[in-house]
């Protein structure tokens, strides 16, 4: 197996409880730099556990975190953002009265010697950040309450984007969006990854994180059941797989040699 620092994120035997439930039971994750990771399973799998730990939002009972090659026991919300780690949740972090431009400084605004706030700055950061990412018809003045869900993620993911994110993990960022929408989303993801970051893709859907992703990785009721390489698999061979993981916890033997839990 390839050395922790070689990954941006690799986490050795993580394991995190919530009371008398084991929500992940030793778990290994990796990201590449520059990757975009499908972590997908079921309801309940400990995938969104999995975002909060890596975020610095749970602590976890037992294991290590390695960033970059830098080794930790826990992370806080902060030292994960300055690690470069950014969390778009499902439950959704948006000031929604307020404009896209204060949300995507929130927290982090520019501000002149005075401690004024340097809203042209912002604002014109913002037009451009938004231009880029594809979201052209938009002014940075617009409330976020009137944007509809898919361009609210783009908001949170061009906020990563602003803020240099290394890592933007999305958390079922598809649900509830209209297909268009989830085509806008996908095309955020294929940004961050011409811009040589990484990415975790959440979701219970494959067919919206198939065309994206460079690798799966399985998680059934708190365990990494199997990794896989997209070019090893066929968007009916993951379907196939997942539907076998729900059943009887186990992915069908004859997937077992590309398996990369096993190959690597
Ligand atoms: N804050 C919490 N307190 C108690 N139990 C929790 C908490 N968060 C998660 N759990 C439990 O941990 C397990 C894993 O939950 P988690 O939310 O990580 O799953 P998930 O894979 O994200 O599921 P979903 O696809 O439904 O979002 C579940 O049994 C869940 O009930
Ligand atoms: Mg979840």
């Amino acid at each position: 197996m390839a050395e922790a620092s070689e990954y941006l994120v690799y986490t050795k035997n993580l394991v995190k409880r919530f009371g008398d439930v084991v929500a992940l039971k030793g778990i290994n994750f990796k990201v590449n730099y520059n990757e975009v990771v499908g972590l997908v399973g079921d309801n309940g799998a400990g995938k969104s556990t999995l975002a909060k730990i890596l975020a610095g939002i749970y602590v976890p009972d037992e294991g290590e975190i390695y960033i970059k090659g830098q080794r930790f026991r826990r992370l806080t919300p902060q030292k994960a953002r300055e690690l470069g780690i950014e969390l778009v949740h499902q439950e959704r972090t948006l000031a929604e009265d307020h404009p896209i431009w204060r949300n995507i400084f929130m927290g982090r605004e520019i501000t002149g010697p005075l401690g004024f706030l340097r809203i042209r700055e912002m604002r014109m950061a913002s037009e451009k950040l938004l231009n880029e990412i594809g979201l052209r018809a938009i002014s940075a003045d617009t409330p976020v309450k009137f944007l509809s869900g898919g361009y609210k993620q783009g908001v949170q993911i061009v906020r990563a984007v602003q803020f240099e994110a290394d890592l933007v993990i999305l958390d079922e960022p598809t649900i509830q969006l209209s297909i268009s929408e989830v085509h806008r989303v996908l095309n955020y993801v294929r940004e961050l990854k011409k811009r040589g970051r990484s990415c975790v893709f959440i979701t219970h859907n494959i067919y919206h994180v198939y065309p994206v992703a460079d690798r799966f990785t399985i998680l059934d009721r708190g365990r990494i059941v199997a990794e896989f390489r997209k070019a090893d698999l066929s968007i009916e061979d993951l379907s196939h797989i997942l539907v076998s993981v729900a059943r009887t916890g186990r992915i069908p033997e004859k997937y077992e040699k590309i398996n990369l839990l096993y190959t690597e």
